[in-house]
């Protein structure tokens, strides 16, 4: 099936790592223009150095901490210089941390919004305007299966995904009349790094982490960061036109409820 991403700009946040970075070299194989963000320097650079024999597409990239509002204005200034345009954003960067709810203070609850929840909403903030600008665009929130299987060890991480889900949806009305397309994913267990620090804190009783990685899903498997890519680039492309205010499970058939 042909995508259609040829030249498009894609601003990836948390392009370095995990579901961000396998996106961002998809996208380079599509032949897009991708400006990821991320903190760490390195690894930025290891995705500029690898996007060069991942296809005809580009890499540019930008270290920002996007827990302050400060940061995401760079990132889409830089975004906006590098290429112009920006014609999706995939919000991606993220993470919040397991706990038991009584030991969790405010303080634990507010630095982890700031880059969930705050993060994804500034972004849009920041790059509605100039999709507006230049006559349309896409959002893509990757948000996750926690928002809809509520568990008392994941209690900051699940509600910042719940009120996402329901950000994707308001922001896609708002974006109706703005001619911005907005949709979320949610995936479940997802081979990243993120996950393998998951299994180190929050399942120590699993077994082995690979029977903790089997049981998590009645596939017996968790997700690769580049199936979780497909999905993105599918619902970034104008295959994906009429998807709108939706949000999408990948999870491999964990979670069992009838939302997702
Ligand atoms: N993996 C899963 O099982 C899973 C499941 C459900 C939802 N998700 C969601 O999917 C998204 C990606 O997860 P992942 O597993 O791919 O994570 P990951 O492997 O930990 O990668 C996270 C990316 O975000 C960047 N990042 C982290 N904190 C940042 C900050 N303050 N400012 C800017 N960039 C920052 C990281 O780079 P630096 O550390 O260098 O900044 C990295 O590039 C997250 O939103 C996560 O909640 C993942």
């Amino acid at each position: 099936m042909e995508l259609g991403l040829e030249g498009k700009t894609v601003l990836v946040t948390g392009g370095s790592k995990g579901i961000g970075r396998a996106t961002a070299l998809a996208l380079v194989a599509e032949g897009a223009s991708v400006f990821a963000c991320a903190r760490g320097q390195e690894d930025l650079d290891a995705l500029e150095a690898d996007a060069k024999s991942a296809g005809p597409g580009r890499v540019a990239t930008l270290s920002a901490d996007l827990c302050d509002g400060a940061g995401i204005e760079r990132v889409v200034a830089a975004a906006v210089e590098a290429y112009g345009r920006v014609d999706v954003l995939i919000n991606n960067a993220g993470s919040a941390r397991p706990g038991v709810f009584l030991d969790l203070a405010d303080q634990d609850w507010m630095d982890d919004w700031q880059l969930k929840f705050f993060g994804y909403v500034r972004m849009a903030r920041a790059v509605l305007p100039q999709m507006e600008r230049q006559g349309g665009g896409v959002v893509v929130n990757v948000i996750g299966t926690g928002g809809l299987r509520p568990m008392a060890g994941y209690m900051i991480g699940g509600a910042a995904n719940a009120a996402l889900n329901h950000f994707t949806k308001a922001l896609a009305d708002e974006g109706s009349t703005r001619g911005v397309r907005v949709v979320g994913i949610n995936p479940g267990p997802i081979l990243t790094e993120r996950l393998k620090r998951f299994l180190d804190t929050f399942s120590p009783d699993a077994g082995s982490p690979e029977e903790a990685l089997r049981n998590m899903t009645p596939l017996g498997r968790v997700g690769e960061p580049e199936e979780v890519a497909s999905l993105l680039l599918f619902l970034a492309s104008e295959r994906a036109a009429f998807i709108h205010g939706a949000n999408i499970t990948i999870d491999g058939g964990a979670n069992p409820g009838l939302m997702g």
